[in-house]
């Protein structure tokens, strides 16, 4: 059995984010500018290559891959590559596929998902009113998304759905939702805004630190902490009152670097070992230029480079993101 990963804190990297496309439908304001500029598709790892990437990891003890972009069903040959993954989880060498996506094309691919062994979803749903989430993601149609949403339950996907806070643009909506993903039986993560990437307007008005967030809910519900459920950055909190659960991720107000078990791939195969950092390889190169068996210690050198935890800030008006690489190339 070949080594498994580990970075130098001691950390084992056992779940991969696959970023398959930096392109996307929807231009949200806290993700992308108006005017994006995304890779050239001559630049993309193939879904060939994007499937031997992951077998490559899973070979080295990852145990749960999720399918990011910009948003994955975008990408042509998405189904492929779940099906690909998938018998991975058949063959019980990987614990779970899953991924994040907007859902304005769920009702397409729901049920090849399912078929590859996709068992749940987080989809990023920021508003649940028509012109607000318009104003959200610029070009999006709240119809479309709740119509993906309806057709990956019916499929049999569980949902979780993903709002990153915003203040004094969908503050006031958090309560609603709460309510809404309780009735429709979805559990909801809500995320402080991250410093990635030039956007059109400045973080630091759009702020909305959650550890207040959660001191106002805590008057209208009762939160109870439960243990971690996905190996992810977010702490859980039961709702009593509607028996679902409430993800906080909070990588300003609460770091969760310690726990960190994650690396993760461009779609032009790039390694970046931490969401807030430039450090990398080009897994791309390695595997055209090496071939297949050259990754393997390509990835436990990539991995001494592993920074102990990302430094993200909201460091006030005119102050330059963390990183410079937007969300959407690395896929959060
Ligand atoms: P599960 O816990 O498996 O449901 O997924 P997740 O919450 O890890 O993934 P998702 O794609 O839904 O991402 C939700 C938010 O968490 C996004 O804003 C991601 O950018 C953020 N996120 C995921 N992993 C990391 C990480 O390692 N560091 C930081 N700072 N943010 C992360
Ligand atoms: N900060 C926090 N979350 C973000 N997302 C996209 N950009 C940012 C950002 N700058 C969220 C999306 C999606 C998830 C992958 O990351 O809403 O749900
Ligand atoms: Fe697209 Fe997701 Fe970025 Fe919105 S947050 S623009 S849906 S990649």
């Amino acid at each position: 059995l070949r080594r498994p990963l580990a970075d130098s804190f001691g950390r084992r990297i056992t779940y991969l984010r696959l970023s398959v496309t930096d392109r996307c439908d929807l231009r949200c304001r806290y993700c992308m500018s108006e005017a994006m500029t995304f890779m050239p598709r001559s630049e993309l790892l193939t879904i060939e290559e994007l499937g031997l990437i992951a077998d490559a990891f899973v070979a080295r003890g990852v145990k749960r891959i999720r399918l990011t972009g910009g948003e994955p069903l975008v990408r042509r040959g998405i189904d492929d590559l779940a099906l690909h993954i998938g018998r991975q989880l058949g063959a019980g060498n990987l614990d779970e596929l899953t991924l994040t996506t907007n859902a304005t094309r769920l009702a397409e691919h729901a049920h090849l998902l399912v078929q590859a062994g996709v068992s749940r979803v987080n989809v990023s749903l920021d508003s649940l009113d028509a012109d607000r989430f318009r104003l959200i993601t610029r070009t999006g149609n709240l119809d479309k998304v709740l119509g993906g949403i309806a057709a990956g339950r019916a499929a049999g996907l569980a949902i979780k759905i993903n709002m990153v806070a915003l203040k004094g643009i969908n503050e006031d909506e958090i309560e609603p939702m709460i309510r809404w993903c309780g009735d429709e039986g979805f559990d909801l993560t809500l995320i402080e805004t991250m410093p990635l990437g030039v956007v059109d307007e400045d973080r630091t008005d759009r702020y909305l630190p959650l550890d207040g967030v959660r001191e106002r809910l805590a008057e209208r519900f009762t939160l109870d902490p439960i243990a971690d459920r996905t190996g992810g950055p977010a702490r859980y909190l039961r709702v009593r009152e509607t028996g679902t659960h409430l993800g906080l991720i909070t990588p300003l107000t609460n770091n969760f670097c310690d726990g960190c078990n994650r690396v993760r791939l461009t779609a032009s195969g790039r390694l970046y070992m931490c969401l807030g950092h430039d450090d990398r390889i080009d897994l791309k190169a390695v595997l055209r230029n090496d071939g297949r068996g050259a990754i393997d210690a390509a990835l436990d050198s990539a991995l001494l480079s592993k920074p102990e935890r990302h430094a993200f800030r909201i460091a006030g008006r005119g102050a330059a993101p963390a990183v410079d690489r937007h969300m959407s190339v690395t896929g959060g």
